[in-house]
């Protein structure tokens, strides 16, 4: 099939790619032309682990393009995916982006085609773009559909190649029929097709991010509580894991969630219920218990640290929102290491996928290694779960005789650390 993915980032870059490696003619597009030029060089603008050869091997196939010509890449299309950015504005989704794009389809439809939104997009957006494109002139020459996408960044190709589910949003029968040809490889590989009407799948994805959300949220509480009671909040989380009605994943106590999804996805929805009188009382709780996590964070830190963060050297071993990626949209590191700075801290880090442009006080050193990043360290931050994190000899890396070690994330077990005699601190334990 001959498919157009508009907005080339981490979803439409990666979901292209993975379509034209199924066998597709796929151009992906996008405004920004330092990016296409790079894509065409094969160069990839973000970290996913395996993107790059996936991309080089369907460029040199042919069937993998990239372009900025959105007009004649949507001409030569049959599916059009629209894969832009819904990033928050006023507590909204902001859907500008989306809203271009369509204007540009219309201005472009040359004969049948299927317009997807695999952005994630509100309630009524697809309603929307099908008022925009309907016209005299387009009757019969298209059909809008939900296709929200679920992959994880980091994870994104095996995600987007052995999906849970494909869900798909139309009353067309013509759009449905062509859509389950196109992810028919998947399926055939045990990914369930789950054929819906338009707003059910726009509102599956918003539910689906919100409940993960709401899982996270629900067990760093209950972490603050283990804290205070002597428990040990891993040891919950497996007692309730084995539970299948709960399920283990996403009971891992941490900083506050951040990424470029749940901290909107989840506000965007609370819109939604504004939008149709509905009050979304467990959503709002869980963004207002996040919006304080980084707070409540900073705070033991101040304890640990006895109330002296003046002049003391901080390292934080990653910065991301998560492992596997670059993205730092909404990570927690972005509210933690500025409110360090103010309290006099120094702070020095190491991330694995490299510097970040976000970070720009004198008083922040980026370092390319964990040693030299640990040297100086008063005080440790361990903020992503990278596996190079996993097994460190806290007292080989760091010059400073009383460190403290303060671990975001439980990679270590406490007993052992008590053993080595290393002041360490971790979450809900
Ligand atoms: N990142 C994820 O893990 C993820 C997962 C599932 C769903 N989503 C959703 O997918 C959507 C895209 O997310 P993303 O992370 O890929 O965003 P992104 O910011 O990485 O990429 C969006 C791209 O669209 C381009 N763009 C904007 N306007 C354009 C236009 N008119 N024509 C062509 N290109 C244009 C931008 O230049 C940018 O490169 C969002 O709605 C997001 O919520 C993201």
């Amino acid at each position: 099939m001959k498919i157009c993915m508009i907005g080339s980032g981490y979803v439409g870059l990666v979901s292209g790619a993975c379509f034209s490696d199924l066998g597709n003619m796929v151009t992906c597009v996008d405004v920004n032309k330092e990016i296409i030029e790079k894509l065409n060089r094969g160069i990839i603008p973000i970290y996913e682990p395996g993107l790059q050869e996936l991309v080089v091997r369907n460029l040199k196939k042919k069937r993998l393009f990239f372009s900025t010509d959105i007009s004649s890449s949507i001409k030569k299309s049959d599916i059009i995916f629209i894969c832009v950015g819904t990033p928050t504005k006023n507590n909204k989704a902001e859907l500008k982006y989306v809203f271009n794009v369509v204007k540009s389809i219309k201005s472009n439809l040359n004969r049948y085609k299927i317009i997807v939104t695999k952005s994630t997009v509100p309630v009524t957006t697809g309603d929307k773009i099908q008022n925009m494109l309907e016209s005299s002139k387009n009757k019969n020459k298209f059909d809008v559909v939900s296709n929200p996408e679920f992959l994880r960044e980091g994870e994104a190709l095996r995600d987007f190649q052995f999906p849970d589910r494909v869900v798909i949003g139309t009353s067309s029968k013509k759009a449905n029929k062509i859509m389950k040809r196109l992810y028919l490889p998947l399926i055939k590989k045990g990914g369930r097709y789950f054929h819906t009407s338009r707003r059910s799948a726009e509102l599956i994805k918003y539910a689906s991010n919100a409940f993960l959300a709401t899982k996270i949220t629900f067990i760093n509480e209950i972490a603050n509580l283990c804290e205070k009671s002597n428990i040990d909040v891993k040891e919950i989380a497996i007692g309730m894991g084995l539970d299948e009605r709960i399920g283990g994943r996403f009971l891992r106590a941490g900083p506050a969630y951040g990424g470029s999804c749940f901290p909107k996805d989840t506000r965007a929805l609370v819109a939604t219920g504004r939008m149709f009188n509905t009050n979304l009382s467990v959503v709002k709780s869980v963004i207002n218990s996040n919006d304080k996590r980084s707070n409540l964070l900073l705070n033991k830190i101040s304890k640990i640290m006895n109330n002296k963060i003046k002049n003391k050297n901080i390292t934080f071993l990653g910065v991301t929102f998560k492992p596997g990626t670059d993205d730092m949209r909404e990570s927690s590191s972005l509210k933690m290491i500025p409110a360090l700075l103010r309290k006099g801290a120094c702070v020095n880090y190491y991330e694995p996928t490299g510097k970040k442009k976000e970070f720009k006080s004198k008083n922040v050193n980026y370092f390319e290694n964990v040693k030299d990043a640990c040297k100086s360290a008063d005080l440790i931050i361990i903020h992503t779960e990278w596996n190079e994190f996993k097994q460190l000899n806290f007292k080989k890396i760091t010059k400073k005789r009383n460190f403290k070690v303060y671990d975001l994330r439980n990679l270590y077990s406490t007993s052992e650390m008590k053993k080595n005699k290393i002041s360490y601190f971790s979450i809900g334990r």
